[in-house]
């Protein structure tokens, strides 16, 4: 019998954990690395698939010398909206610190994680600064894989998007981040309003995740 693919997650989000462990049920998954706690990782990339991957790298080397075959998984993510020139992008986690909305010269805001209602306020604030209610968004995911197969080094990137339009009136409870402002194309719900489930059918994440399987199963 082939051994089962081993695959580290590189991220302590239960929710994101979760979604892997169900997308890679065949493999070898293993959550909560306790070698990956404490690790800091700065994310200086200037594109979802170089941050995705600059954490990949990190926590492969954080296994160090024995660690055999199997692959690290790590990914970013984030929000990007058309009437804003594509921001949060990158900076979605912490945009209520760096967003032009906010920055003044007279206080500068430390770079650091702001709330999920801190961030929607920026964008909404953004949007109505531009005197419009609504924009074509769409939610990027890139997934990176590094690993070893057989001892030959391998790192694969994937992205998955989710069309939609952004509205500056939050709707739903579910969900996490922007869910709430953000209404997938072809449905009337935000996604704070839909069932962890369906969210999950359709996401950014969901479809670089399977193009990160397919991958690892062509191997
Ligand atoms: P990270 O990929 O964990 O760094 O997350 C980036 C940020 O993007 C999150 O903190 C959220 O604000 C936002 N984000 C990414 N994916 C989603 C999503 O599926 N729904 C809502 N917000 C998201």
């Amino acid at each position: 019998m082939q051994e089962k693919i081993k695959i580290w997650i590189g991220s302590s989000n239960a929710g994101k954990t979760q979604e892997i462990q169900q997308i890679f049920s065949g493999f070898d998954t293993i959550a909560n690395f306790e070698g990956f706690r404490g690790l800091e990782v700065e994310e200086n990339g200037e594109s979802f698939e170089e941050n995705a991957l600059i954490k990949a790298r990190a926590f492969y080397r954080a296994l160090g010398e024995g660690r055999g075959d199997g692959f690290v998984l790590a990914d970013d993510s984030g929000l990007c909206v058309g009437a804003l020139a594509g921001r949060p992008g990158i900076y979605s986690a912490r945009y209520a610190y760096l967003s032009p909305a906010n920055i003044s010269k007279d206080s500068p805001k430390p770079i650091q994680n702001a709330s999920d209602k801190e961030n929607i306020a920026c964008v909404i604030k953004e949007l109505h600064q531009k005197s419009i209610h609504s924009s074509a968004a769409t939610f990027v995911a890139a997934i990176a894989l590094v690993g070893c197969v057989k001892g030959k080094y391998i790192e694969k990137l994937t992205r998955g998007e989710l069309e939609g339009l952004v509205v500056d009136t939050p709707r739903g409870q579910n969900g996490f981040g922007y869910d709430g402002i953000f209404v997938p194309l072809g449905f009337e719900r935000t996604l704070g309003e839909m069932e962890a489930f369906e969210k999950n059918q359709i996401s950014h994440r969901r479809k670089a995740l399977q193009e990160a399987k397919l991958f690892l199963q062509s191997l």
